[in-house]
């Protein structure tokens, strides 16, 4: 007979290899696979089912709220300094370009000559069930409203797609009021940026599974044709495609064809998925996502003694990569009566929950989850909560001109793992200062709405800006590239 203690001993020891084994094939298994096994052993240990939902929502483009074209109040008239930009020395404002009324913005005064293919209608307004009449390649935007909504719930948060290719259209439609930051031009050798008008997130999340007798899957297709059509193409060649603006905004989307285009500049969500050669921020630009929760007018955003949270998150609980932090973090503040923290994927109704919960409170987690980045920091942002961000590999939107220690707590992950260390150093930010960066919030919030028309300093002027500036940064490569071309290669 074995003594007991050493029975108890191989129990406990065979279940910890059961985690652990259960652990590592979630690291391995594919993304989106469903390891069953592995749930199920998963829920088996923590369960607590009633809070806790091992819903893989990394796709999770499930929900069925109704798509919103946006409907952001106008915001208050907007401080433009960390708006202003440098473009060949000299600094300009959104003042000296202002809005444009009624007429077309003149080309002359824009920031940015944007060239855009008119790729089949399958690669844009296509995908959302647009027809357009036979020989007609974009929907009209004159009249908001009337072009195909971008479909609602989570794919909306990675919509850059749509409202950037919206803006371009409108940069030449009359009566429309936008910011006069990129203009569309006919001729492709007056343009600083070639926009390749594919709307790889929603290709992603619609059609990335292979149906019925289909060989590939559509969304795979498209990204062969379109690799197809860009190196056929003489823009493309001139600079092996440096000037070319992609925009990919979903970590999965243009998965196929991101390798073969890797000399153009991105649009991301962040790096995690792309190695350092092919996106970086040298080149590539990375955009917010569209948040989910309402954006609280500023008026009425709750002060702090209004905000009777000290801290929120909620979120799934299990995530690869560098997800495990939040299962350590839930036991080190579950206990906190000031503090919620709830695991659960974002359900239809959730997402009006969640906006209520973010605003009755002071600080708002970001924890790194399947990505370093993640829609939660722009629904704090619209919150005007301060985001807490535990993602040592995040890149944030703008950084160059928002300094983001004025509005957001940056906390390493290996100190936030340490016992009592979170919550005093939240408890020991006293009212004075957490103001600061609550009027901070108020103010840059708008860098972050996405919407049409697009308005000064919103989203969609800030990413033009920032391409904008990434335009020396190409023009430095292709110099450099031209040294020797002079010379015969022989
Ligand atoms: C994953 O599971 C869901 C339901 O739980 C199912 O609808 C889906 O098809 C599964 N995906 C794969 C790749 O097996
Ligand atoms: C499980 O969660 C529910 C709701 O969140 C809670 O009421 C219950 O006490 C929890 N049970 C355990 C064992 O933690
Ligand atoms: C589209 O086709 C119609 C007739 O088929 C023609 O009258 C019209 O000019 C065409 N429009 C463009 C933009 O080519
Ligand atoms: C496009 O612009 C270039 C340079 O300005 C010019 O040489 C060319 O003729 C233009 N092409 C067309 C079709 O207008
Ligand atoms: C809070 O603000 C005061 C003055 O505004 C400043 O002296 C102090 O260093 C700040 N404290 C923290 C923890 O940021
Ligand atoms: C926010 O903007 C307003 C005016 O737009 C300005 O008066 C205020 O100083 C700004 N506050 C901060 C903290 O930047």
């Amino acid at each position: 007979m074995l003594p007991s203690k050493f029975l108890s001993w191989l129990i406990g020891v065979s279940m910890i290899l059961l985690i652990l084994s259960s652990l590592s094939l979630h690291q391995f298994s594919n993304n989106y696979d469903n390891s069953s096994i592995a749930r199920s052993v998963f829920n088996f240990i923590l369960v607590n089912s009633s809070s806790i939902h091992l819903k893989q929502n990394g796709r999770g483009d499930q929900l069925k709220s109704p798509p919103i074209p946006s409907e952001m109040p106008k915001k208050e008239d907007t401080d433009i300094h960390e708006a202003g930009f440098q473009v060949s020395g000299h600094t300009m404002n959104m003042d000296e370009r202002g809005q444009h009324r009624g007429s077309v913005c003149d080309q002359s005064r824009a920031l940015l000559r944007v060239y855009m293919y008119d790729l089949p209608s399958e690669f844009h307004f296509g995908l959302l069930g647009w027809k357009g009449c036979a020989n007609q390649t974009w929907p009209s935007v004159s009249i908001p409203n009337r072009f195909p909504p971008y479909p609602g719930g989570l794919n909306l948060q990675h919509s850059t797609e749509y409202w950037l290719t919206l803006d371009l259209l409108a940069s030449n439609t009359a009566n429309v009021d936008r910011p006069c930051g990129a203009i569309r031009v006919q001729n492709s050798s007056e343009a600083d940026v070639i926009f390749v008008p594919f709307f790889s997130s929603l290709s992603y999340n619609r059609h990335s599974k292979v149906q019925g007798h289909e060989k590939v899957s559509v969304d795979r297709m498209l990204q062969d044709k379109l690799v197809q059509f860009l190196k056929g193409r003489v823009e493309w060649k001139r600079l092996g495609g440096r000037d070319h603006l992609i925009v990919a905004h979903h970590p999965n989307s243009m998965l196929f064809a991101r390798n073969k285009l890797g000399w153009a500049m991105f649009v991301l969500s962040d790096f995690g998925r792309y190695s350092r050669k092919l996106a970086n921020l040298e080149k590539d630009v990375i955009a917010p996502y569209k948040h989910m929760v309402r954006s609280i007018p500023i008026a009425n955003s709750p002060s702090f003694n209004e905000r009777s949270i000290l801290m929120y998150f909620r979120g799934a609980i299990y995530r690869k990569d560098g997800g495990a932090i939040r299962q350590v973090l839930y036991y080190l503040l579950k206990d906190e009566k000031d503090i919620y923290f709830a695991f659960g994927s974002v359900q239809a109704n959730g997402i009006k929950q969640a906006g209520k919960g973010m605003a009755s409170s002071k600080f708002c987690l970001n924890i790194a989850g399947d990505t370093p980045s993640s829609n939660r920091l722009f629904d704090a942002i619209a919150s005007h909560c301060v985001p807490v961000i535990i993602s040592d590999e995040i890149e944030l939107p703008f950084e160059d001109v928002l300094d983001y220690s004025e509005f957001c707590v940056f906390v390493r992950a290996s100190d936030a793992v340490k016992k009592g260390y979170l919550l005093n150093l939240l408890r020991g930010i006293k009212q004075e200062n957490w103001t600061k960066m609550w009027e901070r919030l108020k103010n840059i919030s708008r860098h972050f709405e996405y919407q049409y028309p697009s308005q000064p300093g919103d989203a969609v002027d800030m990413i033009w800006q920032t391409v904008s500036r990434k335009k020396l940064a190409t023009q430095l490569s292709v110099h450099r590239k031209n040294r020797y071309s002079r010379s015969q290669s022989s």
